[in-house]
């Protein structure tokens, strides 16, 4: 199936119901917008914004699929550039002609096309931003010179929400429970070496690599009280396998203390992002500036 094809055929099934939604990709494209420009997501996406790029007016935005950051960026009075290689009315360019229409938004400008080829000059963009599309790139290197390329200088490469592998195995686990892989087979994943070299191999100055539990724009739609909660769960859950292994005495210090220095040394932190198969980073990176 093709990726429009497997979002069509998921609307259609129950148990999809709440992946559809907090993806954004149903049937109502301005309802997807309108989800999408009121969450802690795009809350978090336009402090960076402003933090790094406080003077920015136009964007461009790659792999842009139904626009949801593309509108919500053109609605926040950003001078909006899509490039987005499927043209269709549910996942593609179709669907964002559609809703610049019907919102009629003057600012937004819709090119079909893919991030390795940019059909730009050199120095347009004051920031190009990239949401889930960096690691569909068939080639990250031109992907990214060519991001690098047609920014500014001193402008900002946001690249939000893709996915992470840390070896071999750790890919195929990501692959295996990717829930839409199985249907459409165009799921992909990068090391978080591969990113940064490409990044920094286009002349690119990373300020911040932001790690699955960095920022809500990764691991949302998981709330941050929900993270600590999973680091106290497994805590706790640590704590009750190891009294039902040794007995009661191990809860008392520095027994427990110790163990549970040993296992985070093994294993990682409580909130290791690699417990988590595919998990989510998001760059930060400017052009030219130290
Ligand atoms: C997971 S979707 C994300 C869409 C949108 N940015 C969002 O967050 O909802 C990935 C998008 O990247 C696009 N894409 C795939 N390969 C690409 C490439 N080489 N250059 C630019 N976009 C690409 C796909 O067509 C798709 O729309």
């Amino acid at each position: 199936m093709t990726w429009e094809e497997t979002i069509l055929f998921i609307r259609e099934q129950p148990e999809y119901k709440d992946l559809v939604a907090l993806s954004y990709l149903g049937k109502d494209l301005k309802s997807n917008v309108e989800r999408f420009k009121a969450s802690k997501e795009f809350e978090e996406t336009v402090k960076i914004i402003k933090d790094f790029a406080p003077n920015a007016t136009s964007i461009l935005d790659i792999g842009a699929g139904n626009g949801i950051s593309s509108v919500s960026f053109a609605l926040s009075g950003f001078e909006v550039t899509v490039i987005e290689p499927d043209t269709s009315v549910t996942v593609g360019c179709g669907a964002i002609e559609i809703l610049k229409k019907d919102i009629g938004l003057s600012n937004l400008s819709i090119i079909n096309s893919y991030g390795e080829k940019l059909p730009f000059g050199n120095g347009l963009f004051d920031i190009v931003y990239a949401r889930q599309a960096m690691h569909h790139a068939a080639h990250l290197g031109t992907f990214i010179n060519e991001a690098g390329r047609v920014l500014k200088p001193g402008g900002l490469l946001l690249t939000v929400r893709d996915h992470v592998i840390f070896g071999d195995e750790d890919r195929k686990e990501f692959l295996e429970t990717h829930p839409l892989q199985k249907f459409y087979g165009g799921e992909n994943a990068f090391t978080p070496k591969q990113y940064l070299s490409a990044i920094m191999n286009a002349g690119l100055v990373v300020k911040k690599h932001l790690k699955y539990y960095d920022s809500i724009i990764n691991y949302f739609p998981v709330t941050a009280s929900e993270v600590n909660n999973t680091a106290k769960l497994m805590k706790e859950n640590f704590r009750q396998s190891m009294q039902k292994r040794f007995g009661s005495w191990v809860v008392n210090f520095p027994f427990l203390q110790l163990f549970e220095l040993i296992s985070r040394i093994k294993n990682g932190e409580w909130t290791d992002e690699r417990r988590i198969p595919g998990r989510m980073n998001s760059f930060i990176a400017l052009k030219g500036t130290l």
